[in-house]
């Protein structure tokens, strides 16, 4: 464990490649005083790195945030090329579509893991990493400074899948897809990583009266998620069979924000497949032994979460509804 204790909210690094559920991990990051967000990389997956960006800038200028300081990170995989953006599921601009007003911010001059190194020195011990894209800026930094692991004091990153098929390949995630060399030198550096894979994601769910609520908020941000999840539900109502969609990366953010618990998440051995055959992108998770119950395998610093202590969906609306509530009371 590297963590040094902090006073107040703690610090966190957020990689996404900003689609739907990546504005809702930001959002609820935003809302959230467990933690204070110091900047944002973004990589291609659900839209190209610079697109992820732009939505990123938008976003936080809407979350009257646009002081956080947000890098455009890899475009491409560390090996091979980016295989594009997917629109049937985030939309053509990654946010569903939607029109966000256009923040008049440009991205720093560094690049994501650039960034990370240095916000990883200046906050030692205490940044807790959070990723919810293809891990390429992290392996990047990882492969810039050996010294990384030990100046943060967590990674909380949504990929995989342990026990339950991928959605992209029968066994592969789609963000370790992306990825794979990427996420496999992240699950390998020695560093405490929660891995969040689709076990959990799945089984936590928006509703069309949380989106009803959003829409409803007296909060930008919270409208503009709202309208977007419209696209999102489209992707995912034939596979819940009603309306609604999955929370992959608020769940992350959750995790790492100490607002939802795991209460399932063994230390076990995690590899990645990475090879070109039909396991490429699979997170094989050495499962033996938890029948029973979690059982933590001696040194091993990479836990798989396989259950927690709430839903997400009920606090992420509390979260961005309820903060617009806070903001827009009269000071007493
Ligand atoms: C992950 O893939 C992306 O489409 C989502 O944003 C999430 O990070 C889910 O597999
Ligand atoms: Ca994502």
């Amino acid at each position: 464990m590297n963590s040094v204790p902090t006073a107040g909210p703690r610090p966190v690094y957020l990689d996404c490649d900003t689609g739907i559920d990546d504005s809702m991990a930001l959002a609820y990051l935003l809302r959230s005083p467990e933690v204070e967000l110091v900047g944002v990389g973004t990589v291609s997956g659900n839209v190209a790195a610079a697109q992820a960006a732009r939505n990123t800038l938008d976003l936080l200028a809407l979350g009257g945030r646009p002081d956080i300081p947000v890098a455009v990170g890899a475009h491409h995989p560390l090996e091979g090329e980016f295989a594009g953006p997917v629109p049937h599921v985030h939309g053509e601009n990654g946010v569903g579509g939607i029109a966000l007003p256009p923040s008049d911010r440009e991205p720093v001059a560094e690049d994501a893991a650039t960034l990370l190194g240095r916000l990883a020195r200046e906050h030692a011990g205490a940044l807790s990493v959070i990723t919810v894209g293809p891990t390429t800026n992290i392996a990047t930094a990882l492969r810039r400074d050996p010294e990384l692991p030990g100046l943060v004091r967590e990674v909380t990153t949504m990929g995989g899948a342990a026990l339950v098929p991928g959605n992209v390949t029968a066994v592969a995630e789609a963000n370790v897809w992306n990825d794979p060399d990427a996420a496999a030198a992240l699950v390998a550096a020695p560093w405490d990583v929660t891995l969040v894979p689709l076990d959990v994601t799945l089984e936590n769910q928006l509703t069309e009266a949380d989106r009803q609520a959003l829409l409803g908020a007296d909060d930008p941000l919270a409208q503009a998620i709202g309208a977007m999840l419209d696209h999102y539900f489209g992707f995912y109502t034939p596979l819940y069979g009603r309306r609604g969609c999955a929370l992959h990366d608020p769940l992350a953010a959750a995790i790492a924000a100490g607002t939802v618990r795991p209460t399932r998440a063994p230390a076990v051995p995690v590899v990645v497949d990475a090879t070109a055959g039909p396991g490429r992108g699979q997170t094989i998770a050495d499962l033996r032994g938890q029948r029973l119950g979690p059982v933590d395998r001696p040194g091993v610093r990479t836990r798989v979460v396989l259950d927690t202590d709430r839903p997400l969906g009920p606090l992420l609306v509390e979260r961005l509804v309820g903060s617009s509530v806070a903001a827009s009371a009269p000071a007493t």
